[in-house]
């Protein structure tokens, strides 16, 4: 008996010390001998390479999961203390609710990363998207998005990922307590900024579960998914009056006082020093390259992409006359609330989007459900016949540019 306790006890320690030395390695791979992006700040291919095999050398020796709330495939890639590195989000796994071809959502998200660096290099003002690279990781092209600490208060993804038991329901309860009392120490300035990011970007997908929130109460924005909206979201965004007023609510229920809030005038000044015009070039210009740079042999799920859909010019330009049309909006209401933006901002892109697009949304809605990818191939190609008439009038493409 003692010597059979003896040799499990030895067996244990052996293993112990095998695990510990596992665990040495695997931090000394990870953070003396993974290559670190920010070292090329002039060197965009050196970045993403350096991104790439930093990510690979962490699935490998760190950790990963994929993401507990969302509607795409997330990979998220963490450090062996469990900090998220990278979330990776592939091409092939992309939602099918904003109305973008295969491809196109790992592209809006690198565009919010070039967008983000822009506005902050022409005006200081910092919006907090994390950095894009559009790369491979473990056989899958996508982006790969620098991994930002602190969690959403996504409701949804708590009550869904909830262990179906007493302990589970106590859990959630727990959560949704705590949330509760955080949301009010987090300040107006944070949830005003992490808005203007999105309105910047023409996304109206603004909500708890795409920002994180550090124990600081400091937000950032994360998912550009939605971003740079297709002629067909545009539709619908119209159609469906879409405001983007959920941050003006907390996570839980009720109305927050930080929705009544006047603007930050910091902010706001920031905001309104945006060069839309010179943006607008900087975007379009990065868009061809990013466009050609991708792998010659690009597949997704089987399928060679339609590279000049993946975000076209229009949606691009959807996006800077969203920065437009709010710009506009605290010029003429200085003091505004993040709750007057939100109603007036959709007002004021209802005006924008052509009647005859949001008949034509109404008349697709009215006939198609979509929740696949196949079939919102099917609702696109339908949409875009449904217009097809007035397709042909340049005129009347640019959408949204003058509410
Ligand atoms: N950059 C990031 N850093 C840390 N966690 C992230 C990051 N991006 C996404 N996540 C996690 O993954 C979840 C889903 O990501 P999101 O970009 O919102 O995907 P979806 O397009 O599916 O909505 C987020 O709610 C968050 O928990
Ligand atoms: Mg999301």
């Amino acid at each position: 008996m003692d010597k059979n306790n003896r040799a499990a006890k030895a067996a244990d320690m052996k293993q112990v010390a095998v695990l510990e030395m596992r665990q040495a390695v695997d931090e000394l791979l990870v953070n003396r001998f993974s290559p670190n992006p920010r070292a090329y700040p002039n060197d965009p291919v050196a970045q993403r390479v350096a991104t790439e095999r930093q990510a690979a050398i962490l699935a490998r020796h760190g950790a990963t999961s994929t993401a507990e709330a969302g509607t795409s495939d997330v990979v998220l890639i963490k450090t062996p203390q469990k900090q998220v590195a990278y979330a990776f989000k592939p091409m092939k796994g992309e939602s099918p609710q904003n109305f973008a071809p295969p491809g196109g959502a790992a592209m809006r998200e690198k565009m919010c990363s070039v967008l983000n660096d822009e506005v902050l290099n022409t005006t200081g003002l910092d919006f907090g998207f994390p950095k894009v690279q559009l790369g491979t990781h473990e056989g899958e092209f996508g982006a790969l998005i620098e991994g930002i600490n602190g969690r959403t208060m996504d409701a949804h993804a708590l009550a869904i990922n909830a262990a179906p038991s007493e302990a589970g329901l106590h859990e959630v309860n727990r959560t949704r307590k705590l949330w509760t009392t955080q949301v009010t120490r987090i300040q107006a300035r944070e949830l005003q900024k992490v808005m203007l990011a999105n309105l910047a970007m023409g996304n109206v997908d603004v909500k708890w579960g795409n920002m994180l929130v550090d124990l600081h109460g400091n937000c950032r924005p994360i998912d550009g998914g939605s971003a740079f909206p297709t002629r067909c979201a545009l539709a619908r965004i119209s159609y469906q009056g879409m405001a983007p007023d959920k941050l003006c609510d907390g996570p839980i229920m009720g109305s927050l006082p930080a929705g009544d809030e006047p603007m930050d005038p910091a902010l706001r000044t920031q905001f309104l020093a945006i060069n839309t015009k010179a943006l607008a070039s900087t975007l379009l210009a990065r868009r061809r390259e990013l466009l050609d740079q991708q792998p010659p042999d690009l597949l997704i799920n089987g399928e060679a992409p339609d590279r000049e859909r993946m975000l076209d010019e229009d949606a691009v330009l959807a996006g800077i006359a969203s920065l437009e049309l709010t710009q506009r909006i605290l010029r003429e209401t200085p003091d505004c609330s993040m709750r007057t933006l939100a109603q007036r901002y959709i007002t004021g892109l209802q005006a924008a989007v052509p009647t005859s697009d949001v008949e034509a949304y109404q008349r697709m809605d009215e006939t198609h459900s979509f929740n696949t990818m196949s079939k919102q191939k099917l609702f696109m190609a339908s949409f875009d016949r449904e217009v097809a008439g007035e397709m042909a009038n340049p005129a009347r493409r640019s959408v949204a540019r003058s509410a």
